[in-house]
């Protein structure tokens, strides 16, 4: 088996492709590097500079390489420049993952894992999301997921290729300072921005029907995520993998926006307290998994928790951005 990591490059990619080669999996990155950076891999991990929307490309090194199976996770992935770029967000998002798939097909490869999120699930009236909660995405960074969704389960029935999609909740810290997430798209570096230039973190809204009143998320280490997709791997090598399966990846833990912004004080140890804002159009109250299945059909669970999240995150940080 040689598997493609698109995106490689990537925060979560780069994760991603160093759990399974570190697990024996030999493993091939593609990233144009539009957002992702080169030493986050090391050496033994071949990269090649190019674009999931180059379809010769994609052909050639899925050939060359013999490639056996796809991780593919190079998107574009910020809901604000997809309201404002929706034709740009179909465009490589949708666009790239069909001519990625027609390669796929073209080359004979049967196995294949979509990294998708708990964004298609827009903002649904639900203690727990399962996979069976309706769909219903309030961006087309969301929609853009779902189509994904689709248009993976239909090439697989169409080319017989065994496929996962990984709804991934609110991922968060980072396997070692030099991985973390460099981009302030996210609750938890969005607070260390704030304290960092000395502000307050911001908190929008605190009148949600929540225990606190702030809004509710799941969240997830991203090595644990890297885990995943090495277990959905490997569910597609076994003998006779084929059909579809969709799983949520997350922990089933509810953690309010209110206690993260708490015990980042504390792994900071700047405590000032949150300003409270009015609340952002589009938030969903709770969007907390239902982590059932993963462990069920991959045999998989998350380990880690949220303090080491924040711990590695913030060492992330103080490498990246100084402190
Ligand atoms: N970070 C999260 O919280 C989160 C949550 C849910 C889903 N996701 C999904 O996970 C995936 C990875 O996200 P990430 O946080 O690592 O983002 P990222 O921006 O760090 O990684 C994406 C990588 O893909 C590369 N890329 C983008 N377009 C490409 C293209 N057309 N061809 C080749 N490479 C391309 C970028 O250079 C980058 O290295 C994305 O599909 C994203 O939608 C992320």
């Amino acid at each position: 088996m040689t598997w493609l990591i698109t995106g490689g490059a990537g925060y979560i990619g780069a994760h991603v492709a160093r759990a399974m080669a570190a697990a024996g999996e030999p493993v091939l990155a593609l990233d144009d590097l539009s957002a992702g950076v080169r030493a986050r891999l090391p050496r033994d991990i071949p990269l090649v500079q190019g674009s999931s929307l180059d379809g010769d490309l994609l052909k050639r090194i899925l050939t060359e390489h013999s490639v056996t199976g796809v991780v593919h996770l190079a998107a574009r992935k910020q809901v604000g420049e997809s309201v404002a770029e929706p034709t740009r967000y179909y465009q490589e998002n949708v666009g790239g993952l069909a001519t990625l798939l027609d390669a796929v097909a073209q080359a004979g490869v049967r196995r294949f894992v979509l990294s998708s999120s708990a964004a298609v699930y827009g903002n649904p009236d639900a203690d727990l999301i399962t996979e069976d909660t309706p769909c219903a995405p309030m961006s087309p960074y969301g929609e853009t997921k779902l189509a994904g969704e689709w248009l993976v389960r239909a090439a697989g029935r169409a080319h017989g290729i065994a496929t996962v999609c990984l709804r991934y909740f609110n991922v968060a810290g980072a396997a070692s300072p030099e991985l973390a997430d460099t981009g302030v798209f996210n609750v938890v570096p969005m607070v260390f921005d704030r304290l960092t230039r000395g502000e307050a973190p911001r908190i929008f809204g605190d009148d949600y029907p929540t225990p606190d009143g702030t809004c509710v998320r799941d969240y997830i280490h991203v090595a644990d995520l890297a885990d995943a997709h090495l277990a959905a791997a490997r569910h597609l090598a076994a003998d006779g993998a084929e059909g579809d399966l969709t799983v949520n990846i997350g922990r089933g833990e509810g953690v309010s926006v209110r206690e993260l912004v708490t015990l980042i004080g504390e792994v900071t140890g700047d405590r000032r307290p949150a300003l409270v804002e009015p609340r952002r159009p589009g938030d969903a109250p709770r969007a907390v998994a239902s982590a059932g299945l993963a462990a069920e059909a991959l045999g998989w669970r998350a380990r880690r928790g949220l303090r080491e999240m924040v711990e590695s995150a913030w060492q992330g940080w103080l490498l990246h951005r100084g402190g």
